[in-house]
Parts: C-alpha cells; sequence; structure tokens
C-alpha cells in the first residue's frame, strides 16, 4: 500500500489517501506541541514510539472486542487504518487526579479517585477544545444518544484493558484522551492514537512522569520518557 496524496496535516501527524478510497495511511511525526499549538518543539523517536504502541494497543482492543481503524503497520511510523469521520469528542477518562481536572477542581495531583470520570470536550482548537456534556453533544449534534451509549461503554472497557496494560509494565495509568471515528457504514470504532502524548503514565514506585507532562512543563528527558515506555512494553 502507498501514500498517495497530502489529505491533512496535523499537529502530530500526517494523513496521505491511498489507492483504496476507504484506506488512508497515518504517518506519525516527531512534532510536538501543547496549549493548543502555543508551544512547539520536537520529541526525537516520538513518532515511532507512538506508531508502534498505538498499534500493539490497538491489537489488543480488537483482541477483546473493542473494534478500531487499524488496518495494518507498514513501517516504523507509518500504518494503514480505516478512513473515518472522527467524531468531533475528546473522550477523556481519568483515574487519579492530574492536568486541567486538579486545576479546576482544587484537587492536588496525584490523590485517587473514587471512581473513573469519562468526560467529554469539543474537539476545536479555536475554541480551545471546550469541556461538554452529553446534552451540549446532542444539542449541536456532534453525537447520537445511541454513538453516546457506544461511545462510553467501550471507553470503559478501554480504561480496563488499558490500566492492567500498563501496570504489568509498571506504570500507573492517570488519564489518557481517546477519539472514536465512523467507519463508512457509521459503526463506531476507536480512532486516533495511545500514546506517551495521549496518556499521563506513572512509574508505580516513584510516580515519575513517563509521558509528554515532561514536554509540557519542561522537566527534561522527554526522550528519555518515551523511550522507557517502549521499553518495558516491550515494544
Ligand atoms: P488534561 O488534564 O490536560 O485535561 O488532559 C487529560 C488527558 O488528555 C491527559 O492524559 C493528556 C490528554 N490530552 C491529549 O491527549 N490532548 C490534549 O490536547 C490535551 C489537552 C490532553
Amino acid at each position: 500500500m502507498e501514500k498517495k496524496e497530502l489529505m491533512y496535516e496535523g499537529k502530530a501527524k500526517k494523513v496521505w489517501t491511498t489507492e483504496d478510497p476507504d484506506v488512508v495511511i497515518v504517518d506519525y511525526k516527531d512534532d510536538a506541541t501543547a496549549f493548543n499549538g502555543e508551544k512547539k518543539g520536537t520529541i526525537v523517536g516520538k513518532g515511532v514510539v507512538n506508531n508502534r504502541m498505538t498499534n500493539h494497543v490497538f491489537k489488543m482492543m480488537e483482541e477483546k472486542g473493542v473494534p478500531t481503524h487499524l488496518v495494518e503497520e507498514l513501517s516504523d511510523r507509518e500504518t494503514a487504518v480505516k478512513k473515518v469521520s472522527i467524531v468531533p469528542l475528546e473522550v477523556i477518562v481519568r483515574n487519579v487526579a492530574a492536568g486541567s481536572f486538579s486545576k479546576r477542581m482544587g484537587v492536588e495531583e496525584g490523590k485517587q479517585l473514587l471512581c473513573p470520570i469519562l468526560e467529554f470536550s469539543y474537539k476545536d482548537d479555536d475554541l480551545g477544545d471546550p469541556f461538554i456534556n452529553d446534552d451540549y453533544a446532542l444539542a449541536l449534534g456532534l453525537a447520537t444518544q445511541e454513538e453516546i451509549d457506544t461511545i462510553k461503554t467501550y471507553t470503559k472497557e478501554i480504561n480496563e484493558i488499558l490500566k492492567a496494560y500498563f501496570l504489568a509494565a509498571g506504570m500507573k495509568l492517570i488519564d489518557f484522551k481517546i477519539e472514536f471515528g465512523k467507519d463508512k457504514d457509521g459503526k463506531i470504532i476507536l480512532a486516533d492514537e495511545v500514546s506517551p502524548d495521549t496518556c499521563r503514565l506513572w512509574d508505580v514506585e516513584t510516580n515519575a512522569k513517563l509521558d509528554k507532562d515532561r514536554f509540557r512543563r519542561d522537566m527534561g528527558n522527554v526522550e528519555e520518557a518515551y523511550n522507557e515506555v517502549f521499553k518495558r512494553l516491550g515494544l
């Protein structure tokens, strides 16, 4: 399968058309941004880590009954995926307080939550991905009730699978963001990526941050953290 035309370039990935109208190729870059693109940088090797990790996770999801857009890994940085229309929701799960939740709620980072939180943001860079609820999504036609129900069911399963997967590699899954798409038949499937860009992962013993917060917060050892996750997961 070969890349034809550049269809879209995002902050961390390029998407290319192929000869198959239902399949596109995702090409992972080393570019990193934070704070809605205000902060820019490069994390050397990130594209490889995120591509390999996402594909490994998506294969695992398929085996556990969660459908994904994965078709086939083509190279270190390139993967063929089903063309979907992305549901414009950033679906966030929080197991432990951190990041914007800690700020908004005045809860210290690292506090265990009594139950996982599932939250939505409206995927719109111009608006800064505002926090919304189900009614906003329904009222604006971002998704139907049935789609929201499916997304929530899958997301809860994904959280349980990921928590166990990372824990087995010595990492706590603090929170993460996923996105879903609709395939050509309108079926909801997991899309985008699962990587240290989109998950907070803390070392189970030391709570050392092994994710993009090292870049967001200028903590140093950014590449080392991505490589550590890669190594621990045996990718
Ligand atoms: P937050 O605490 O900043 O809201 O982030 C929650 C989770 O979502 C965290 O694991 C990082 C991830 N995330 C993204 O993947 N993309 C984004 O643009 C943002 C803001 C967060």
